[in-house]
């Protein structure tokens, strides 16, 4: 267990540079069990997450090794065992050894996955997917036994456009017989990484970041090298936290097509921004303006910048509003930052006021899941005095070096392991 200790206050400047997204790079470690081959992944974040998914490939006796973001995974001689719930449990893209394992051996159980508290996070249309694929699913005690005699290409809808379900049905259809059509896909960059990584592979995917998504099954994947493209939620909390505190601070190796979303609404906001080909230089403007957001599916407001939003929008002048549509249970940082001098009302589990500008105090608070916790960072790093976030192993499974990071453009900030 760990905690962070932040002296707020001061304004931060210099440069700092993006790592490979999280939620990429979860499902493409997963994806490497599907080759028979060895292959090299680049630009893998340092994040706890990762650790997890490599302590299951090491479980399933794959040969994995890390040189700092190069990971290399030999999948050959896995064997199809079940996962320990208490590593499952750790994070929710444990699902993706369900796609990939089904794939390679027609048979896997598994365990409901773990991951943040920010909902129900069923995974029905996960399995509704694998069925059209023609598997047989059976559920019993949190467990999960999917088996198929063999996988054939299927029309499959989703009735929402999830991430997790887009690529687990995109990893279960790379090898089945015929031609898959996943409709109504997700189209997040992460979707687009996968499956070019696949097609590097040798698979025969198109129209990923579009709404339809095309497997044509193939019968062997051989080796490959792909790189994890950068983190555009990590881009986006740093340019919430540069608009609020920084002097010409410089975002670098970024996409600033993948955060247009944020850019338009910083722009409302008042915020001056340069962006350039792969950097996003930005400084906090003297008076920030109050805006409403709402969370979409990309590429729209992404759901997982609402709460970093939240804690810049107590900063701006007036009344602005938040509207969460893809989780149920996402403002609990909302009562964190209440300690701290925010004004915000919750007025319902979707919608929440925000009222600004707030003075905010350093206290002690908690990360109640992992946008909660960078919400609460930027918040410790406004307020004046003393932060100690409590619960920050949220925050480590999902922003690499975020304390080298931000220490190197100024911030007070440390870790300290508790009890
Ligand atoms: N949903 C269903 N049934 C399903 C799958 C999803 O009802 O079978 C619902 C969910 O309950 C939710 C919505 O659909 O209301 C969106 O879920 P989605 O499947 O898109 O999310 P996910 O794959 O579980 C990933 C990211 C999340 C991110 C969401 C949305 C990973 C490991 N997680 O979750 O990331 O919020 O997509 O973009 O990729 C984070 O990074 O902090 C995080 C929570």
């Amino acid at each position: 267990m760990h905690k962070i200790i932040i002296e707020g206050g001061n304004k931060l400047s210099g440069e700092v540079k993006i790592s490979g997204s999280k939620n990429a790079a979860v499902a493409l470690v997963p994806a490497a069990v599907l080759c028979d081959e060895e292959v090299t992944i680049a630009n893998v974040p340092n994040i706890s997450d990762i650790d997890a998914l490599d302590e299951i490939l090491s479980h399933l006796g794959a040969t994995v090794s890390r040189d700092c973001d190069v990971i290399k995974i030999d999948a050959s001689k896995i064997e199809n065992k079940l996962i320990p719930e208490k590593i499952s449990k750790k994070l929710r893209a444990s699902y993706y050894f369900m796609g990939a394992l089904l794939s390679r051996f027609k048979k896997v159980e598994m365990y409901f996955p773990g991951g943040c508290s920010i909902g129900a996070r069923p995974i029905n249309l996960h399995l509704k997917g694998f069925e059209a694929l023609g598997a047989k699913v059976k559920e019993k005690d949190n467990m999960f036994v999917i088996t198929a005699d063999k996988l054939k290409g299927a029309k499959i809808n989703l009735d929402f456009a999830s991430v997790g379900a887009t690529i687990n049905l995109m990893l279960a259809a790379v090898k089945a017989e015929g031609t898959t059509i996943i409709s109504n896909a997700a189209k997040e960059p992460h979707i687009v990484n996968v499956a070019t990584f696949l097609n590097n592979m040798g698979a025969k995917i198109s129209g990923a970041g579009t709404s339809e998504i095309k497997i044509v099954g193939v019968k062997h994947l051989r080796a490959c090298f792909h790189e994890v493209v950068p983190d555009y939620i990590e881009t986006g909390t740093y340019m919430i936290l540069a608009s609020a505190m920084a002097k010409n601070m410089i975002i670098k190796n970024v996409i600033p097509d993948h955060v247009e979303a944020l850019i338009s609404k910083l722009d409302e906001m008042g915020v001056p921004m340069e962006i350039g080909v792969d950097y996003i230089k930005i400084s906090s403007p003297d008076k920030l303006n109050c805006t409403n957001i709402k969370t979409q599916v990309y590429p729209g407001f992404p759901t997982d910048l609402q709460q970093p939003m939240a804690t810049l929008l107590n900063q701006a002048h007036g009344k602005s509003v938040i509207e969460e549509t893809i989780w149920e249970n996402r403002f609990l940082n909302l009562f964190e930052l209440n300690k701290m001098g925010a004004t915000t009302e919750l007025l319902t589990t979707e919608k929440a006021i925000i009222f600004g500008p707030c003075k905010l105090h350093g206290k002690v608070v908690n990360a109640t899941d992992l946008r909660a916790g960078a919400s609460l960072v930027i918040a410790g790093l406004i307020a004046d005095g003393k932060t100690i976030i409590k619960n920050a192993d949220y925050i480590l499974r999902g922003y690499e070096n975020i304390i080298e990071k931000l220490s190197r453009v100024g911030a007070k900030i440390s870790l300290e392991e508790i009890e």
